[in-house]
């Protein structure tokens, strides 16, 4: 993997490029003080680039990885021609092994598999992987325009919105899915303020989040996850939109840690809850939070801040990065297909058109 800087501007759409036949992922761990890219040239530097956080986001990694397949897809055929097939189920396996909770990367995974299991194995199969690596790319940023409508459409009168991590254009193919809905509410007048979590340890809503409204002109405020009750509690706040990692068959959802929380101080200070996620994130061969895997990430992330310990040598650390946020928490979820109001599993199958 080595990193480049692009002769033109950068935008939050960018996160995640193809060019000049290879694969351009903005890192987003420098963000916002450089704007840098890693490319990708086999399988392994892209599921090392979604495991060390460059790409971050549940529909992002789910795309990644889907050029990742294209990556080894060329470099099997250049070396094994005829037999590439062969050759691909370490890679696939290697990608599908970088981060655990985001569905969307299995999602992926499958579609780029079904799609091989087609293939003739006597022509090249990088082109024909790489138009469905494009086309899970596009749909993902036509799903979020289409959701940011749908969740517009319930935001009633202009209000402030509090949002968690960085469901953003970085997250996904573009636009993204939290920050989508809260960019067509903008659009129409509806956004107030948003209020940005910091979004301990990694801190997205702060390096991500705010770089992204900021260059839109929506003001956001910044603030600690643990002020975000007391701001429910002040007034002005309406809403929380969150994105999503997995959604469960009965509407349980895992998003970043902190997520739960906000739930129960929004239902206790009756603040609308709205998770904003493509059909992607809706596992349906998962019955509930409970069987969802919960990503645990080192304790040095949390013992230390920029390079520096914050807790004396000795202390232990619980770092889960996500949760699960329990269906009944949830007023909507959002999809590109429309809404679903008070989340259970007979809506999710009706949902997913498999009553
Ligand atoms: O650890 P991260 O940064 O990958 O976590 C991301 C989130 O939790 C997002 O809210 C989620 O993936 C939805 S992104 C549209």
């Amino acid at each position: 993997m080595h990193s480049i800087t692009l002769q033109r501007p950068v935008t939050a759409d960018d996160a995640i490029l193809w060019e000049e036949d290879s694969l351009l992922l903005l890192d987003q761990r420098l963000l916002p003080r450089e704007e840098r890219f890693v490319r990708c040239e086999t399988a392994a530097e892209a599921a090392q680039a979604i495991t060390a956080m460059v790409v971050r986001g549940a529909p992002a990694i789910g795309i990644t990885a889907a050029y990742g397949v294209v990556l080894a897809a060329r470099d099997a055929w250049r070396r094994r021609g005829n037999d590439w097939r062969r050759e691909m189920a370490g890679p696939l396996a290697l990608l599908a092994g970088a981060r655990p909770t985001a569905v969307n990367l299995g999602w992926a995974l499958t579609r780029m598999e079904r799609l091989i299991s087609r293939l003739p194995v006597e022509e090249n199969p990088e082109p024909a992987l790489l138009s469905e690596a494009q086309r899970i790319h596009q749909e993902d940023r036509a799903a979020n325009r289409a959701m940011g409508e749908h969740g517009a459409d319930l935001i009633r009168e202009r209000t402030g919105i509090i949002t968690h991590c960085n469901a953003g254009a970085l997250a996904t193919g573009g636009y993204g899915t939290a920050l989508g809905v809260i960019r067509s509410a903008h659009a129409r007048g509806l956004v107030e303020v948003v209020h940005a979590d910091e979004t301990r340890p990694w801190l997205q809503g702060a390096r991500l989040t705010a770089w992204e409204l900021v260059r839109d002109g929506i003001p956001v405020l910044l603030q600690v996850e643990g002020a975000a009750a007391a701001c429910m509690a002040a007034g002005g706040v309406g809403w929380v939109v969150v994105g999503s990692d997995r959604i469960a068959a009965n509407g349980d959802v895992a998003n970043k840690i902190g997520t739960y929380a906000l739930a129960l101080a929004a239902r206790a200070h009756g603040v609308k809850f709205m998770v904003a996620a493509p059909t992607s994130t809706i596992d349906m061969e998962c019955p509930d939070g409970a069987s969802i895997p919960i990503e645990s990430r080192a304790a040095e992330e949390i013992l230390h801040c920029a390079g520096s310990p914050v807790a004396p040598e000795g202390t232990g650390a619980w770092n889960p990065v996500f949760d699960v946020t329990p269906a009944h928490l949830v007023d909507y979820i959002v999809t590109e297909r429309g809404v679903i109001e008070a989340p259970d599993a007979d809506k999710l199958a009706e949902h997913m058109g498999q009553p």
